[in-house]
């Protein structure tokens, strides 16, 4: 089966978020599954070909005469499988999530129908990601552009967020061949229509990353308005959950650590936390208890209750790392507070995928105090690094964090608030000060949990078939 993945970025070429990492993992692990996997992205201008290896492999094809546009070709790393890069100018000089995205991201969708043809192979699945690519199947199902071929073809849409829909006016679908018909009915005023909206009604399956978040988007709020519209597919929408890629996140090969270690050596981890310490200018203390936290700084990530909670928490033998960038009041509550507490609290107002990987591996604990989640990654990278969980019981989060005794990964609260999030960390605070037997002994097992893709594939596995049988 000849797969098509679209999105919006792939690690390490581009990446924001948890889409980048899922992009590159998921279409390895389906490749080592025996599917024909190949993924097409941006190529945002500040993506080096040199670095990359990449291969200009067309160049100038078009839709319409003003749409002109080139084809490179790389391979994600340590593997076989291509990866399309989309040269375009509606693509250059910014960010992934930054200038005209309607225009940027319907021109990404539109093109991709064309790849197959381009670069001669014929895909039998288009697969969608958040609603950047969610037109997709609208290009393929509703516009006079295409062969009766196209929209025959199967078609995949993954939600990785339910909060961007990406409102796009009608006149800009029509623009580009689509029929008004074919979608007005799916309007939310007289002049715009989501295009995640679209992408759920025009393509055969959709998924979400979690099975809780499945549940959530479609009974609670957290559907952001499209809960009947997930409802109506039925037996088509289903959550499942992400994985990692345990190979590139490896503590006892991560070139990034000062020393690596692994469940049977765990002396490495004690030098990670020194180094970390060092960085954060931390007082460098073995005793303290360090936790991490590594996110995009919205309101998604609950810095509110977090930020509310640090001066209590400070009190006890806490020390804590965050790394994140985003909102400007959300950054700068955290450096006020860290001007205040510059003993207990180290802030790193940037993106670094390095300095990431030394805090899952420098941190005791790690925690993810989320509002809501989809699936969420770092809670997975943490546990592989040995840095114990502490996570609010929401999404993907509640299919991977667990503080059930026999299935303990880590430590949960149910309420979203600050006493919630200070209970849930004094419990493990005591657990790691009064029981270091127990602790280690969860640290470790911690680090055997298997999240791995492969795990997942099974999953896929079964989605895909039942697509092709459709
Ligand atoms: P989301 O996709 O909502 O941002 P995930 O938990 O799925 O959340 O994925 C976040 C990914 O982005 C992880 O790989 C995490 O390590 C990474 N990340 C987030 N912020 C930063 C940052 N400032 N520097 C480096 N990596 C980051
Ligand atoms: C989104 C979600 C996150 C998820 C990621 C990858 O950005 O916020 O929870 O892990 O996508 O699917």
């Amino acid at each position: 089966m000849k797969i098509l993945w679209i999105a919006a970025e792939a690690f390490p070429f581009a990446k924001a978020g948890g889409l980048g990492d899922v992009s590159n993992g998921l279409p390895k692990a389906l490749k080592k599954a025996g599917f024909d996997v190949r993924v097409l992205i941006p190529k945002y201008d500040w993506i080096n070909p040199d670095k990359h290896s990449l291969k200009l492999i067309s160049k100038e094809a078009s839709f319409r005469k003003s749409d002109s546009f080139s084809i490179w070709q790389g391979f994600l790393p340590k593997s076989d499988v291509p990866i399309y890069f989309l040269e375009a100018s509606v693509f250059s000089g910014a960010g992934i999530y930054e200038g005209d995205e309607v225009k940027k991201f319907l021109f990404l969708s539109e093109a991709a129908l064309l790849l197959p043809n381009i670069v001669g192979w014929d895909a039998d699945v288009f697969h969608a990601n958040d609603w950047h690519t969610a037109t997709v199947p609208v290009f393929a199902r509703a516009s006079s552009m295409h062969s009766e071929t196209i929209a025959r073809k199967k078609f995949i849409l993954t939600i990785h967020n339910m909060a961007f829909q990406g409102s796009i006016p009608l006149i800009e679908y029509e623009r580009r061949g689509i029929d008004k018909s074919a979608i007005e009915k799916f309007a939310d005023t007289a002049d715009s229509v989501r295009a995640l909206r679209l992408g759920i009604h025009f393509s055969d399956k959709v998924t979400t990353v979690s099975p809780t978040y499945a549940r959530e988007i479609v009974e609670t709020e957290w559907g952001f308005g499209l809960q009947q519209d997930l409802k109506s597919k039925g037996k088509n929408f289903v959550g499942i959950l992400n994985g990692i890629d345990s190979e590139e996140w490896d503590p006892s090969t991560d070139p990034n650590l000062v020393a690596n270690y692994s469940v049977n050596n765990m002396e490495g981890k004690s030098e990670c936390k020194v180094a970390l310490q060092q960085e954060a200018e931390l007082p460098i203390d073995s005793s303290a208890f360090l936790i991490g936290l590594v996110a995009r700084m919205t309101s998604q990530k609950g810095f509110d209750i977090l930020i509310d909670s640090l001066p209590l928490l400070f009190e006890e033998n806490i020390q804590m790392v965050v790394l994140g960038t985003g909102e400007r009041d959300i950054e700068a509550s955290l450096l006020k507070i860290q001007q205040e507490w510059e003993d207990k609290l180290g802030v790193f107002l940037k993106y670094d995928e390095g300095l990431s990987r030394k805090i899952y591996a420098g941190t005791d604990a790690f925690l993810i105090p989320s509002l809501f989640e989809p699936c969420g990654l770092t809670q997975m990278y943490a546990m592989r690094y040995g840095s114990v969980p502490i996570a609010h019981r929401v999404g993907g989060l509640a299919d991977t964090v667990f503080e059930d005794k026999e299935k303990q990964t880590g430590f949960v609260f149910e309420e979203y608030s600050s006493e919630d999030l200070y209970s849930a960390v004094c419990r493990a605070l005591e657990r790691y000060l009064e029981n270091p037997d127990s602790w280690i002994g969860l640290v470790k097992k911690i680090m055997q949990v298997d999240n791995s893709w492969e795990s997942r594939v099974p999953y896929w596995k079964n989605l895909l078939h039942d697509l092709i049988q459709k």
